[in-house]
């Protein structure tokens, strides 16, 4: 295969050097066009275009495959632990005995947060949204960990990125607790990572909260299938924000909005919204009906991807952990899975969704899930945030280390008007 190719513009030919990675397409490197052309690329939504280079993560869209760091995205759900794996993500490489150790105790050092924090909670409405209270704390630690916020110096990141996988969890439960105006539970380090989550999402201080490790291994899998997904649109957001160089709990913050929307991980919130309202199995072909027309503007929620073109990967072991919580809270019968299930059948089977490779996604099984494990809808796109602090993280630190980076600016293709005079306001 070539190593460069030409572009023909205005009579000139343009060498173009292209650039391999180790699986997946090459890319054109284009870095120099406008420096040899006067041309830009034009590609709205990034559909063609690889902004940094990455060996976190690879996905292959066509084929249904996620990769972390090499390792298959179902092989580290079946037997890593989500800690593990966020070392893996953020080290490069499986961590061993020691280094786990080493690693999961510097996470459980810093699992609380200033106390001071408490009293942001006091500010937002109860009824607010608790990713609205998570986007505004978690940049809210750059006022109370500044003396871990200088980019360029490692170790500050490393205690700055151990920092935030510690206490998002802590922030998230708090913002849990105050939605439904119940005190904040400190964490407990003598529990594991996820078991200490929902142990600060349900217990109560008259009540301790019992383990069921069914869903406490659930949930490991879940943070697992959603710590990180190569350069979506939080990721991106993150890169980018990082790229002036600002503190990491802004950088950090700024992924939080972006998957906030119902496009990225507010989807399952939608996805599960949209199974309630669709109600019975009865109603299902009004909905499938819906979908497909292209006047309506109506989607099947937990369907489609823009890189998946095939079953999501995740989307498997996510189906098999929501039957295995469903099973174990004695959930079987729900009548939101019913739906699901029937809803699922019917559209790999229809040729509009057939020809348009749209399959489920993560999220359709995600909402059910987490819904019966007692999380309101409302919390399901924090908890992703949760898990994907720690991809976030390891973009973040790999940005710092690679020679390539520097301040993200785009160009734009400027469409409005040329020069023009300015018109005084009682002339206009
Ligand atoms: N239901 C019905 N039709 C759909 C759906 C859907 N869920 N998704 C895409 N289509 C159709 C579009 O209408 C479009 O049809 P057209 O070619 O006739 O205009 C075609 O499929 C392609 O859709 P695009 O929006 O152009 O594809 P894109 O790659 O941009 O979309 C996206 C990806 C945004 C995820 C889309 O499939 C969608 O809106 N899905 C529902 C929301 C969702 O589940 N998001 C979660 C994504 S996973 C995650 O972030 C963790």
């Amino acid at each position: 295969m070539s190593d460069k190719c030409y572009l023909e513009i205005d009579g000139k030919k343009i060498e173009l050097p292209i650039k391999k990675g180790t699986v997946g397409p090459s890319v054109i490197d284009v870095r120099d066009l406008y420096k040899n052309s006067g041309y830009f690329t034009f590609d709205p939504g990034f559909t063609s275009t690889a902004s940094c280079q990455s060996d976190i993560c690879y996905i292959d869209g066509d084929k249904g495959v996620l990769l972390y760091r090499g390792y298959e995205i179902e092989k580290l759900a079946e037997k890593s632990s989500f800690l593990e794996v966020a070392y893996l993500l953020i080290n490069g490489e499986l961590p061993n005995k020691d280094k786990y150790i080493e690693f999961s105790d510097a996470i459980k050092n810093h699992t609380m947060v200033h106390e001071q924090i408490r009293s942001f909670y006091n500010g937002f409405r109860r009824g607010g949204h608790p990713m609205a209270m998570m986007l505004a704390v978690v940049g809210a630690l750059s006022a109370f960990y500044a003396d871990s916020s200088n980019v360029n110096d490692p170790k500050e990141r490393e205690i700055s990125s151990r920092r935030m996988i510690a206490k998002v969890p802590t922030l998230a439960a708090m913002a849990y607790k105050y939605s439904i105006g119940q005190p904040f539970i400190y964490p407990d380090n003598d529990l594991s990572y996820c078991e200490n989550f929902l142990h600060m999402c349900f217990a109560v201080p008259a009540t301790k909260y019992k383990i069921n490790k069914s869903v406490s291994n659930a949930l490991e899998k879940i943070f697992i299938l959603h710590a990180d997904h190569e350069q979506n649109a939080s990721t991106s957001t993150v890169r980018l924000a990082a790229s002036s160089a600002v503190n990491p709990f802004a950088s950090i913050s700024a992924g939080f909005s972006a998957l906030w929307g119902p496009l990225h991980g507010g989807a399952n919130e939608a996805a599960l919204n949209m199974l309630k309202k669709i109600g019975s199995v009865k109603n299902i072909p009004e909905y499938i009906k819906k979908a497909k027309d292209p006047n309506d503007n109506f989607r099947l929620m937990g369907f489609g991807h823009r890189v998946y073109k095939s079953y999501d990967p995740r989307a498997k072991v996510m189906q098999k952990a929501c039957y295995e919580v469903l099973d174990a809270l004695g959930k079987k019968n729900d009548e939101v899975l019913k739906v699901a299930l029937e809803l699922e059948k019917i559209a790999l089977n229809d040729d509009y969704f057939i020809q348009k490779k749209l399959y489920p996604n993560i999220d359709f099984y995600s909402g059910i899930t987490l819904s019966a494990m007692g999380f309101p809808p409302e919390m399901f796109v924090v908890l992703f945030a949760v898990a994907r602090t720690v991809g976030w993280i390891a973009h973040w630190s790999e940005m710092y280390s690679d020679p390539l980076n520097k301040l993200n600016r785009p160009r734009q293709l400027y469409i409005g008007k040329n020069k023009r005079e300015f018109v005084d306001q009682d002339k206009r």
